[in-house]
């Protein structure tokens, strides 16, 4: 049976600017605005899934969860007994958070850096019901994922060897650049997460993919229009080569806003050290923020 974590599912984030994100999400990303329910949590979709990115009201500030999904029942039983044999014990969700997320089952552990890692199944989606807050082509998720999450860890080694024996992930490349990286496939995606190695434990940003350059084009629009800082102008990565700009957020970290992203064939996959971080462009207007784990 496969253990393999079929990619990122959602990201939970703990915001006191919760609110802000109902504007943002919709008129910058062209994330739509999911109904509200009654816990005051802000739910953006990028697809037919009930929501990939909730924002819960509250402080401090903070990188609240990562969801990574399994494909059914058994694998994500099979994922369990695989985390638990490796020596991290998990903790089942409450009906609460099944509520919250959407799921049918989910479970809970922290990694060395205090992150805490949710693997589940089942997440509620509803056909093509998704609608962009704003014209937008649509974002790459699918077997791809949500995106990619670029974390900053305290030691890379000891998140290589959580992210290949406990998380079941594969390296990708890596790169020597100001700082040592990390990237990690799960699925097609080049990369479902980047560890950069940093000293202070934090989620730098998350990437989403959209589905035409126009997209990106007009959220650099979007953010003149509405005064949010652009952090990193357009430019291109020599790794995945996704063509991309980074955004603030009302939330203390970034969204990376791309196109053009390379796949990898898991197993596949020939892995290679980049000396630098893009081919051209991505020039830093505004220093870039970090969002600690709570
Ligand atoms: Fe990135």
């Amino acid at each position: 049976m496969s253990t393999q974590i079929t990619g990122l599912g959602y990201l939970g984030i703990q915001s006191p600017h919760a609110a802000r994100w109902k504007e943002y999400g919709p008129r910058v990303l062209g994330m739509q605005l999911a109904e509200e329910g009654e816990d005051g949590i802000v739910r953006l979709r990028v697809d037919d899934r009930a929501h990939r990115l909730a924002v819960h009201p509250g402080e401090p500030e903070g990188h609240a969860y990562a969801g990574w999904e399994l494909p059914h029942a058994e694998a994500f039983a099979d994922a369990v007994e695989r985390v638990e044999k490796a020596g991290v014990s998990t903790s089942a969700a409450t009906a609460a958070e099944l509520a919250q997320r959407r799921v049918r089952a989910m479970v809970h552990f922290r990694d060395p850096d205090g992150f805490r890692h949710e693997l589940f199944y089942g997440q509620e989606g509803k056909a093509l019901s998704f609608h962009p807050g704003r014209p937008h082509r649509g974002f790459v998720t699918g077997e791809h994922g949500l995106g990619h999450l670029a974390v900053g860890v305290r030691d890379l080694e000891t998140t290589r060897r959580f992210y290949l024996e406990v998380l079941g992930f594969s390296v990708t490349d890596e790169m020597d650049a100001h700082f040592r990286i990390l990237f990690l496939h799960t699925n097609p995606r080049h990369h479902s997460v980047a560890a950069v190695e940093a000293p202070n434990a934090g989620l730098f940003h998350l990437m989403l993919q959209a589905r035409g350059l126009d997209d990106v084009g007009f959220a650099l629009d979007h953010c003149e229009a509405l005064g949010v800082p652009v952090r990193r102008t357009l430019g291109r990565h020599p790794n995945d080569r996704t063509v991309s700009c980074y955004l603030g957020t009302p939330s203390g970290f970034d969204i990376e806003f791309g196109w053009g992203s390379i796949d990898v064939v898991p197993g596949e996959n020939v892995t290679t050290v980049e000396k630098t971080a893009s081919m051209w462009g991505h020039k830093q207007l505004t220093p870039s923020s970090c969002l600690p784990p709570i």
